[in-house]
């Protein structure tokens, strides 16, 4: 990986890895998988959300009033890259309810690797959002670097990527383009091959997620 600033976390929880690694299993079955998934995200989330800042509240126990730390009004966007990111919702959704969900339709030209957007739906107060950004492989990192993009474009207060397996050329890209957005996986894996997959990785994470092949 690239000397440049790099903000990666690799969340290295026993329950995170041993998950992850069930989920590398080809003999792992779509339930399974999407179960698996949606565990892995709410300790995923756990981890993108351990800065968030807290504000002393008042409050009355059945003993004694005192003042206690509540989340501080930290309003909290969840991003999907359709269509596998979709698979991370569930699982961050049951820690963070009330966050808000947007949606970015991108797709790899299988010849060029390159991501075309083809769907945009995000709430319309994101320049007041932190978002977290969801996307289970980074792999080129050619959809995070889109992705970003037009989420900067659109003024998000604060952007945070979150995936499940990382490629050190896609950290590298992310980073160097936008060294300010910290990238939380449970695995930085070894390469990318020629046709674009992480090894050793899971696969194709939508495939495996919605059982489409
Ligand atoms: N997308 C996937 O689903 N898997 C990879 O290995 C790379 C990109």
């Amino acid at each position: 990986m690239s000397q440049s600033k790099v903000c990666l976390t690799v969340v290295a929880h026993p329950l995170v890895q041993h998950k992850l690694s069930l989920m590398r299993d080809r003999a792992t079955s779509t339930a399974e998988f999407r179960r698996l998934l949606r565990e892995i995200s709410l300790l995923l989330a756990y981890e993108a959300t351990r800065e968030l800042p807290l504000e002393d509240s008042e409050i009355e126990t059945p003993l004694e009033s005192g003042a206690f730390p509540l989340l501080a009004g930290k309003k909290l966007c969840l991003v999907s890259i359709l269509r596998a990111g979709n698979g991370i919702l569930d699982g961050m959704l049951d820690l963070l309810p009330s966050a808000r969900v947007g949606h970015i339709g991108i797709y790899r030209d299988p010849r060029t690797l390159q991501a075309i957007e083809y769907y945009l739906k995000l709430p319309e107060d994101l320049a007041e959002r932190d978002v977290v950004l969801c996307d289970p492989m980074l792999a080129t990192g050619n959809s995070a670097v889109a992705a970003i993009s037009r989420l900067k474009e659109l003024a998000a207060r604060s952007i945070k990527f979150v995936c499940l397996v990382a490629a050190p050329e896609g950290v590298d890209k992310v980073s160097s383009i936008f060294p300010d957005v910290p990238i939380v996986a449970a695995a930085l894996d070894r390469c990318l091959d020629e046709a674009g997959y992480i090894r050793p990785g899971l696969g194709d994470a939508g495939d495996r997620l919605f059982g489409t092949k």
